[in-house]
């Protein structure tokens, strides 16, 4: 069989990694230059990558299966472009992927099909915003842009100026450009975070794998937002009780409210939620594997993921085809210092060959120059690793993790530590 995976991060080199292991697959092929996934796959230079490019190039191919990791091009189509050519693809049409790259479409979704959420109202409006805003004032709220902004269009404002700013930097100076021309002014809600990641054909779905991820940038969760420094499974607080509410309260309710919509969902389905005082709600979806998730998503999952991979293409997914593995895992990502705003690019990384094999490493922004692994991105390397506990996969990784350097790197040191408390 012959694969194209789209994407070049640690998600795509992760999904690379664990498909690398299938004696079926003959050939996978990339379009990335990332190092990690170059030593699994053959790369494929593109000189662009809008879809109808990539499209053009995969043709050519032919592939067997095409994995689309990344939300731009879901969102963008590429899958009804490669369907429509008759090639077999994982990952949703543009039409499901507006689950995530319209909060407009998604908020109505929910509120139509009774999906718990918190309230939310939607503007255009600067001075409608600014009146709504302030009627609920600062601590109450949370806006959101409508469309996709790399993980920069959620805000939770510390005072009422800042919430007026933020609404004047969106709705007046388009910070975010069409992105954030429409906005969502969303009730906020408290309680412990977790992301649920299920598979689904658009009508069956797998058992789900839980996740709890730190999206701030540094220890405590203090600093500005990030696609994620790290990750654990299972969360203290999952339970078979939860697990089964949530299914039947959220996951169910979305497949069929999206098929509903003349829109199913097809690929693995990513819902953040919130577990309130009231019982789970959801904060967002969004249509992809999560980014360092999918570094625990892969070494946690049992058996070949071909399989499933197809399965959900071919719309034939089994009830209790999917199992995950009775273990607990845990990552770090490696980060070059100013992610998540400005960084450099160019370090030589050291190390690499010295770590523990127990530790997978996976390359989130990596290239070869003058035969040196650089790197080549905010977020490096994602360090993952599947053990008994939590504590032992923290321990594992941190003291690992220490063989590696380059210049200005850094990781926070605090994952999962609330997890072991308890442990
Ligand atoms: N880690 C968050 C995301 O992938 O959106």
């Amino acid at each position: 069989m012959k694969i194209v995976v789209i994407g070049s991060g640690g998600r795509e080199h992760s999904i690379i990694w664990k498909l690398s292991s299938d004696k079926r697959i003959k050939e996978i092929i990339s379009f990335s230059d990332n190092y990690g996934i170059n030593q699994l796959s053959k790369h494929l230079e593109i000189f662009n990558d809008d879809i109808d490019s990539l499209t053009s190039e995969i043709l050519k191919i032919n592939p067997d299966l095409v994995i689309v990791g990344p939300e731009d091009p879901l969102s963008k189509g590429i899958t009804n472009n490669l369907l429509e050519n008759n090639i077999r693809t994982f990952g949703p049409t543009k039409e499901a992927a507006r689950i995530e790259s319209s909060k407009i479409f998604s908020k109505n979704l929910m509120m139509d099909n009774n999906i718990p959420t918190s309230y939310a109202e939607f503007f255009t409006d600067f001075d409608k915003a600014k009146n709504y805003s302030l009627s609920k004032e600062f601590k109450n709220i949370v806006i959101k842009a409508d469309g996709l902004a790399a993980g920069k269009g959620v805000f939770l404002p510390d005072s009422n100026e800042e919430m007026i700013d933020i609404l004047n930097d969106l709705l007046n100076k388009n910070k975010l450009g069409n992105s954030g021309k429409s906005i969502l002014i969303e009730d906020r809600i408290f309680g412990k975070e977790v992301s649920v990641f299920c598979f689904t054909d658009g009508f069956n779905y797998s058992k789900p794998i839980a996740i709890c991820d730190y999206k701030r940038v540094f220890e405590n969760d203090l600093g500005g937002n990030t696609g994620g420094m790290g990750c654990y499974t299972p969360p203290e607080f999952w339970s078979d009780e939860l697990e089964i509410s949530i299914l039947n309260k959220i996951i169910e309710p979305t497949i069929n409210a999206m098929r509903k919509n003349d829109s199913p969902f097809k690929g693995m389905l990513y819902t953040g939620l919130m577990i309130t005082s009231d019982g789970p709600k959801v904060i967002e979806y969004n249509c992809r594997f999560g980014d360092p998730e999918s570094e625990l998503i892969m070494p946690m999952f049992e058996g070949e993921i071909l399989d499933t991979f197809l399965d959900v293409a071919n719309s034939n997914l089994k009830n209790n085809s999917v199992r995950w593995k009775n273990k607990k895992g845990l990552c770090v990502v490696m980060c070059s210092e100013g992610y998540p705003e400005k960084y450099k690019s160019g370090y030589e990384i050291n190390g690499l060959d010295e770590i523990d094999k127990k530790i997978i490493c996976f390359h989130s922004g990596t290239v070869i120059s003058n035969n040196k692994v650089v790197s080549n991105g905010g977020r490096v390397l994602v360090l993952s690793n599947i053990d008994d506990s939590i504590n032992e996969c923290r321990n594992n990784i941190y003291s690992e993790i220490q063989k590696i350097s380059f210049e200005n790197s850094f990781y926070r040191k605090d994952i999962g530590l609330r997890a072991i408390e308890n442990e």
